[in-house]
């Protein structure tokens, strides 16, 4: 039975404040646009928020990305080559330096002046360099989310890399929907117990937390293995999920076993930094990094629990693919019905929402304004195949 008409044009009426897969992207934010080791004296190309970056490192070690496109006749700069810190264009030789200046025209003596391409700052922390998407005159290093984990002596952390055909409005809100494990996971590390467990949200501007106990619960080999609780029946996992940015979300879990007393039980926490970079309407680069704060010395957790982590992270990328696909099949008007356990994920749905809505303005006044650089989401709906790297 569908619902009735009045139950769907609400439905309809509540999701207009919510961000969706059609919702634009936000330019005014830091994005992770590589792990820093890719960063290297060769050229990359990658898609990022649907425009054609080109990065590369300079002799001197710093991190530099421009627009993948000579300003002469549009040649993807990805084509050209290094020149110690210069690229050099290989369609006519334009040769540009580290700030995205042309410096050299080979077929004249005198290079013109004040031609050059769009460089992005960057930021680069520990294994991650971020890239500033909107106006340069704002990129404000201090608002990159504190990851100081990542480079802590108490962790021991491993790192990957997957793409997603899917828009990334879906995998922030996978995260902040920790029912699905039951399902998506049943194969993997999730339990039965773990839909009906109770949880707790948190819904602050730009913050938007889920927290749930599963005790008592027996472990997923993942975290059984690895903890030593494999014979525990009266185990605890507690698993928090934060959204820190349009960009990143961490969810990190704890364990222990519920017999023992609170003082003196060891506990087990283990935490991924899931750092969602849109490529396209329908693609998403999707960075991991995972890692634990006990036995840190045993190497063989640090495999095995990456392994069984990226098993799962592959079932969520299924799952949303699977999503995308009826989204875009669905040829009449849409709606969806929400429940209580969506509230902080439709809380952080509604903030993208307007952050996506300011950015848009603030990119039309640039336009307006004649600034150079274009506003990016008049062409950031490109087909996912066209930007696929
Ligand atoms: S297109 Fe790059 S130099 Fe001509
Ligand atoms: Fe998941």
């Amino acid at each position: 039975m569908t619902p009735n008409e009045q139950s769907i044009s609400a439905a309809r009426k509540a999701a207009e404040q919510w961000a969706t897969r059609d919702t634009p992207f936000i330019f005014d934010e830091w994005y992770v646009l590589g792990f820093s080791h890719e960063f290297e004296r060769t050229l990359v190309k990658r898609t990022v928020l649907g425009r054609d970056l080109v990065f590369f490192r300079t002799e001197g070690g710093t991190p530099a990305a421009f627009d993948d496109r000579c300003v002469h006749r549009s040649y993807p700069l990805s084509r050209g080559t290094l020149d110690g810190d210069t690229l050099v264009c290989g369609y006519h030789g334009f040769r540009y330096n580290a700030e995205g200046n042309v410096v050299e025209v080979p077929s004249q003596k005198s290079c013109p002046k004040g031609l050059g391409v769009h460089a992005y700052p960057l930021c680069e922390k520990g294994p991650l360099v971020w890239v500033w998407m909107g106006d340069p005159a704002e990129a404000d290093e201090g608002k990159i989310p504190d990851q100081s984990w990542l480079t802590s002596s108490d962790w021991v952390t491993n790192q990957g890399y997957m793409r997603m055909e899917a828009n990334y409005v879906s995998l922030h809100e996978n995260l902040l929907d920790l029912t699905h494990l039951s399902y998506v996971h049943a194969k993997s590390f999730g339990t039965p117990d773990y839909a009906s467990a109770p949880y707790q949200t948190t819904v602050e501007e730009g913050y938007f937390m889920l927290e749930r106990h599963v005790i008592p619960t027996r472990l997923p080999p993942v975290w059984a293995k690895s903890t030593g609780l494999e014979d525990c029946a009266n185990a605890a996992r507690v698993a928090k999920s934060e959204f820190l940015s349009p960009a990143l979300h961490e969810t990190t879990a704890t364990f222990y076993d519920n017999d023992l007393p609170a003082e003196s039980r060891p506990e087990f926490s283990a935490r991924t930094a899931h750092i969602i970079t849109p490529e396209s309407k329908t693609s998403t680069h999707y960075f991991v990094v995972d890692g634990r704060c006990f036995a840190t010395d045993e190497d063989w957790i640090t495999d095995f629990m990456h392994e069984q982590l990226l098993v799962a992270f592959k079932e969520d990328i299924d799952a949303l693919e699977a999503l995308e696909v009826t989204l875009e099949n669905w040829n009449r008007p849409l709606y969806e019905f929400s429940v209580a356990s969506d509230h902080a994920s439709i809380s952080m749905r509604k903030y993208l929402k307007k952050r996506a809505d300011a950015s848009e303005v603030k990119l039309h006044r640039r336009l307006h304004e004649g600034c150079s650089v274009p506003p990016a989401s008049l062409n950031q709906h490109k087909e996912a195949g066209a930007a696929a790297k």
